[in-house]
């Protein structure tokens, strides 16, 4: 007789994501910019997290290198200070009561500080010696404008160059170009000295297991899969909100601004996530071309659906913002936007008619990053609330931050002789499922990288078809010469944001009323 677990109608077994049971394979990991904050504050207590929970082999090497002029110890000793502060940080997302002596005994004692330019081939020659023989992944925890010759470098002595059983990748993070034609050059600059098998492009939205849970959200429920389509959602919004201002990055941020900070990486990530056909599998390839579907799929965005504004002074709590155009780095008359709005088309069978509404900013008045799915009204409204409004269509909210985890609103019968209806909740929240556990954010990036698993990682036409879907807004943007629409510090963002949805009879989902 058929195990009722292995019957006809049990789903067919693909190759599946390996189960994460097992360390890293042996090798190195060179972090350039071992000086630096990434490395402080997130690739380094993200490996004390992984050999906290032994996922590093007992063959594992960290080399750090930077300019500074110091010792392996010091370096080290600067690497314990900072992970030392997150036990007094009862707010960091990393929060450990206690850093374990002996794991970072054992981290410690792997690692090893050289002192040397990434940019000069005489002084990188002198790693060959380090990683001889050995697997090795370059991490660039380096301004992006050493991206390139950085790489360069290394390639031309020879580091990146694979043999058979020995593996040599590169860690690159965001940004990765400022535009499509940038992102195409350094694309094409870095395949022109190794493979795109060897290049793991990070975006770090994809280190949150909130994010990771989307794919699991959807394609491990059948629950979900018939209703998320045209026929029943009328649309979506994405919301990434801070109340943080530019802080000390006013120069870069002056740069850049919030379309490029966050559409094109973060929001499209989690807009791909959320959109994207169910992949034949969860390796790399079928994941990325699933979300290169979506990618393509995207109407080319009108200056009209897209709105930009910038914070004036304003008050956060008990904080008072300055304006934007007073931060340290920034130009006083700066027309860069600090929050920027989107309505986005999928040109798709599943998603035709269904706007997606992107927002983000800063110095707005509550940090939330969150992704509202809005049913359809149901074709008829049988039910009425106590105050006589129609029955409210259903709202799945999945927050990625700060109440990690998800809401299903839906109706129910409020008890009485009356019938009435009235919205309750179903809540998930991860720490009640699953206990609350220290993670920076940067483990399973890591130990993918480490394992050659690049399901998280973009490839080099995702990163330019999503250059190339904001790229119409960034041209209408450069010859604009109009302030963005202010609004304050502390608020909710430019009215321009609002009026984007009620064009479409809709609102968006509240931002100050969530609990921080
Ligand atoms: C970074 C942006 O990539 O992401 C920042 O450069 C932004 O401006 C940050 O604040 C948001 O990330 P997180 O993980 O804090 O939501």
């Amino acid at each position: 007789m058929t195990s009722p677990r292995h019957n006809a109608s049990a789903p067919a077994q693909p190759s599946v994501a390996p189960a994460a049971r097992h360390p890293a394979p042996d090798g190195t990991l060179v972090i350039l910019g071992a000086g630096g904050d990434l490395t402080h504050r997130l690739l380094v207590p993200a490996l004390y997290d992984l050999a906290c929970s032994g996922f590093l082999p007992d063959d594992f090497k960290v080399v750090g290198v930077s300019l500074e002029k110091q010792t392996t110890e010091e370096w080290v000793a600067s690497l314990r200070a900072r992970l030392d502060a997150f036990t007094r940080d009862k707010h960091a997302e990393f929060y450990t009561t206690k850093i374990s002596e002996e794991t970072w005994q054992w981290l410690a004692s792997r690692m090893t500080y050289r002192s040397m330019s990434f940019v000069s081939a005489e002084e990188m020659q002198t790693l060959t010696a380090d990683i001889a023989g050995r697997n090795a992944v370059f991490y660039l925890a380096i301004p992006p404008r050493f991206f390139e010759e950085s790489v360069v470098t290394l390639a031309k002595v020879g580091l990146l160059t694979e043999k058979p059983g020995v593996f040599r990748r590169l860690a690159i993070e965001k940004p990765f170009g400022t535009d499509l034609e940038t992102a195409g050059k350094l694309n094409a600059h870095l395949l022109s000295v190794m493979k795109e098998s060897q290049i793991y492009r990070v975006d770090h939205f994809l280190g949150k297991e909130t994010v990771q849970n989307l794919l699991a959200l959807r394609f491990s429920n059948l629950l979900f899969q018939p209703l998320w389509h045209r026929d029943y959602i009328d649309h979506i919004q994405i919301t990434a909100a801070e109340t943080l201002s530019v802080e000390g990055r006013g120069a870069f941020y002056d740069a850049t601004g919030a379309l490029r900070d966050m559409v094109p990486n973060h929001l499209f990530q989690i807009l791909a996530l959320v959109a994207m056909e169910p992949p034949t599998s969860l390796k790399a390839e079928p994941v990325r071309n699933a979300k290169q579907q979506v990618f393509d799929a995207i109407r080319p965005i009108t200056p009209e659906n897209a709105v930009r504004g910038q914070y004036i002074k304003g008050r956060s709590g008990d904080r008072i913002i300055q304006a934007y155009r007073e931060s340290i780095g920034v130009t006083p008359d700066s027309i860069t936007e600090t929050y920027t709005a989107l309505k986005i088309e999928l040109d798709t069978w599943r998603w035709a008619g269904v706007p997606f509404y992107l927002r983000t900013g800063k110095g707005l008045s509550n940090s939330v990053t969150q992704i509202i799915v809005q049913f359809k009204q149901t074709p008829l409204s049988l039910f009425h609330t106590e105050d006589g409004q129609p029955q409210p269509p259903n709202r799945f909210v999945y927050n990625i931050r700060p109440d990690k985890g998800a809401d299903l609103h839906f109706n129910a019968k409020k008890p009485g002789p009356e019938t009435n209806i009235s919205e309750v909740v179903a809540q998930f929240r991860y720490e009640k499922s699953f206990g609350s556990l220290p993670n920076i954010g940067y483990e399973t990036l890591l130990y993918d990288c480490l394992q050659g698993s690049a399901s998280l990682f973009q490839r080099a036409d995702n990163i330019e078809a999503a250059w190339r879907a904001v790229d119409p807004v960034l041209r209408a943007w450069a010859k604009d010469t109009k302030p963005p629409e202010f609004y304050t510090a502390g608020s909710n963002g430019p009215a321009g944001a609002d009026e984007l949805l009620a064009r479409d009879g809709r609102s968006w989902g509240p931002l100050n009323n969530i609990k921080k």
